[in-house]
């Protein structure tokens, strides 16, 4: 299947290309936060979006991580509005040494689905962030994620928390970088039913070819998916204790928490909003945070009613059937070998607090 995309892949690389922006290196803010020796070098892929935002603010205010790209796909917004929010967002935080960078302008196979709904017309619960200190990078997103893992060989963790357009189209261009990334963990996928709809989660959906190919990269790969963030519920008590807090941050994140616990009353199932996008950021900071099965996990791409289904075997074998006449015989059991370690539990009240601690930490 690789292999076969891959030419007709190539050729949408070129249409795929964000408009460049001139970075302005002087535009590089000095008040940046220095990270530890230590902290883990990530790049986020995401399609800011509510979750997404938030996710970013704790990335950038966890001394664990060492953020060194926001590269952005389009998925709840357009990749314009996307790029939009990624940039105010690093400005927000005095980020604008990050690079930010723009990458593909749809999925690979089918038209984009955008999610104002649930994240608001600019994607950023309608609230009205100051225009850009920083500048976009000039850079195609995964161009920008190809240099930079060949920069820092074995250091890189992947964090995508939007579909994974872009990082199909980085390894489809350079396959050369799977052993040199650290780990990818996402936020994608179900093995417990969808939120599109029955089968299907959000990022998944929206680009399931790209799922397949980045599941099947042969890198260590944790799928930090709905199961678990359904339990992550940021509630009222939660925002009450984040609201006494102030900054810039600290009010932006409010605002955008009491939009989603809104939403989340009005069309999901109440009792506050799961934090998707933030507890993949928080297992890159903390992997205690989430216990993990190893599983052979595929992406459904043809049903009517499952695509972008992930199928998770639980029991590492598949019967092998041959034709024997009229019928089929079980010959055999053979091992499937796992290629995601699938978060199937979390500690999500310490998680909370974790996120919560840093949203109001300046
Ligand atoms: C995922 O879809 C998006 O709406 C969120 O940002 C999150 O990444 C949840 O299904
Ligand atoms: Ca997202």
């Amino acid at each position: 299947m690789l292999a076969a995309c891959t030419a007709l892949v190539l050729g949408l690389v070129t249409l795929a290309v964000a408009p460049a922006t001139r970075a302005d290196d002087t535009a590089r803010s000095a008040t940046s936060a220095a990270a530890p020796a230590a902290a883990k070098k990530v790049i986020i892929d995401t399609d800011p979006g509510t979750d997404d935002a938030l996710a970013i603010l704790l990335a950038l205010n966890s001394p664990e991580l060492d953020v060194r790209a926001l590269t952005v796909v389009p998925g709840n917004v357009t990749a314009q509005q996307g790029l939009e929010n990624a940039l105010k967002l690093a400005s927000l935080t005095n980020r604008c040494d990050i690079a930010v960078a723009g990458g593909a302008q749809h999925p690979l196979f089918q038209k984009l689905i955008t999610a104002e709904l649930w994240h608001g017309a600019n994607g950023l619960a309608n609230v009205d962030l100051p225009p850009s200190k920083c500048k976009a990078d000039p850079r195609f997103g995964p161009d920008l994620i190809i240099q930079m893992i060949h920069e820092s060989p074995h250091e890189i963790t992947l964090v995508p928390v939007g579909p994974l357009t872009n990082i199909a189209l980085a390894l489809l261009k350079d396959p050369s970088i799977v052993p040199l990334v650290k780990e990818v963990v996402i936020m994608g996928g179900s093995i417990s039913g969808g939120n599109v709809n029955a089968s299907a989660e959000a990022n998944i959906y929206n680009d399931p070819e790209a799922a397949q190919i980045v599941f099947h990269a042969g890198w260590r790969l944790t799928m930090v998916g709905l199961d678990v963030g359904n339990k992550t519920l940021y509630d009222q008590a939660h925002l009450d204790q984040l609201s006494k807090t102030h900054g810039p941050e600290n009010d932006f994140a409010v605002q955008v928490l009491s939009f989603l616990i809104g939403q989340e009353a009005k069309y999901g199932a109440g009792g506050g909003s799961p934090m998707y996008d933030p507890l993949a950021v928080g297992t890159a900071i903390d992997p205690s945070i989430v216990s993990t099965q190893p599983m052979h996990v595929d992406v459904e791409s043809r049903g009517e009613f499952t695509r972008g289904e992930t199928v998770a075997n639980r029991h590492d074998t598949v019967e092998r059937n041959a034709l024997h006449g009229d019928r089929y015989i079980i010959e055999g059991v053979d091992h499937v070998e796992p290629n995601v370690e699938v978060c199937t539990g979390v500690k999500a009240e310490k998680f909370l607090q974790l996120l919560n601690s840093r949203l109001a930490g300046k």
